[in-house]
């Protein structure tokens, strides 16, 4: 049976080059992760995604367990089989999104009690019930139940905090187990202190992990901030371990964490922002709702290969969306999964080649230039 492992093909600076092998497929990185929270990249079949470039998913924990229920997905054959996306799938394991999207949380050291955004029913989550919903999807890649705190906060709450999210670390590697072929990431958190990023490095490292992530970031410190955290962040993590930073971001966000140790990434924003409007392409961001575009018969981007670039003016595009059409959201998604796609292969082409800084003085060139 194939196991779970990590070889890096070359580095360039501190960016890496490499590819994941799990018994579902390899993910190449630097890999960019769809967001499919609730069972479904919104507005995209699964073979589509693909089409994208993706080799791999990320699902939700919290979403999931609380609609359909983890319970019923396994029932059902597990989450690859319901959603029809037979490639590997990250779960992320709860505790993030409790604090985002659930009301009247309580946490203590046991775990965290919460009440749904979707019925207002009242829930539990720690560690150990984290694996579990985990195992019941099926999920390739597990993630340690952490706490995020907000920033910014004080030393002592993110000290406090990630302290709790160690122990949190050690009862979910207890809780794991030994699934031959899956993965269990432990997740970094340290606000952006430096000792304390050390601090959660050490302690991750002695528990061992198959990967290890950088959590708390993209909370609201900036870009700047969050380079200042990634300039030393990843070196604490070990080298033959996939480095994944969570939730992030933008494509100037994605380039920078690359140069600075990063393998794999996650965000909405590719998705979302395709179901409101925002196109991101080699040259910056396309409002489509606004005026300029409704008799443009220009693509999007003339260098894009995706659908929307292909087969659709800008005018078209504008008339869709405003006309709240279904297909714009579903070009638009296409569309920006394409792009960021695009600049991953691009990356890891680029450090394949020991030509990362050209590569991404180029990425910033272009973005510079004129109307758009
Ligand atoms: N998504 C974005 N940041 C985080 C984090 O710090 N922890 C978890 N579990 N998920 C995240
Ligand atoms: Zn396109």
């Amino acid at each position: 049976m194939t196991r779970f492992s990590f070889d890096l093909h070359a580095t360039d600076g501190a960016a890496r080059t490499g590819t994941i092998t799990t018994p579902r497929g390899d993910i190449r990185t630097p890999a960019f992760m769809p967001v499919g929270t609730a069972g479904t990249v919104k507005a995209m079949l699964p073979e589509s995604v693909r089409a994208t470039g993706a080799d791999i998913l990320l699902g939700n924990t919290y979403h999931l367990m609380l609609r359909p229920t983890a319970e019923r997905i396994d029932r059902l054959g597990g989450l690859h089989k319901f959603m029809n996306w037979q490639r590997p799938i990250l779960t992320d394991s709860g505790g993030f999104q409790v604090m985002s999207l659930a009301g009247l949380r309580k946490l203590t050291e046991r775990g965290v009690t919460f009440k749904s955004h979707i019925d207002g029913s009242i829930h539990d989550l720690t560690p150990e019930r984290s694996m579990e919903i985990q195992r019941l999807l099926d999920s390739d890649i597990v993630m340690c139940f952490d706490e995020c705190p907000a920033l910014p906060a004080t030393d002592d709450e993110v000290a406090k905090s990630m302290r709790l999210s160690m122990r949190w670390a050690q009862r979910s590697k207890d809780a794991f187990g030994d699934r031959p072929g899956h993965a269990l990431f432990g997740i970094q958190q340290g606000g952006v202190t430096e000792h304390l990023r050390a601090e959660s490095a050490e302690a991750l490292k002695s528990i061992g992990f198959d990967g290890y992530a950088v959590g708390g970031l993209a909370v609201g410190e900036g870009q700047e901030a969050m380079f200042g955290v990634l300039d030393y962040a990843p070196a604490m993590l070990p080298a033959d371990r996939p480095r994944y930073l969570m939730g992030v971001g933008k494509p100037d966000d994605i380039v920078g964490a690359v140069k600075r140790g990063i393998d794999m990434m996650d965000c909405v924003l590719p998705s979302r922002s395709g179901r409101t409007g925002q196109a991101f392409t080699r040259h910056g961001v396309v409002n489509i709702k606004n005026a300029r575009h409704a008799d443009d018969p220009r693509p999007l981007d003339e260098n894009c290969g995706c659908p929307a670039c292909s087969s659709y003016s800008r005018a078209y595009l504008h008339h869709v969306f405003r006309a709240r059409e279904m297909i714009s959201g579903m070009l638009l998604t296409w569309h920006n999964l394409h792009y960021f796609q695009d600049i991953m292969a691009g990356m890891r082409d680029a450090i394949a080649a020991g030509a990362f800084d050209a590569w991404e003085a180029e990425f910033h060139a272009a973005r510079a230039q004129g109307d758009i």
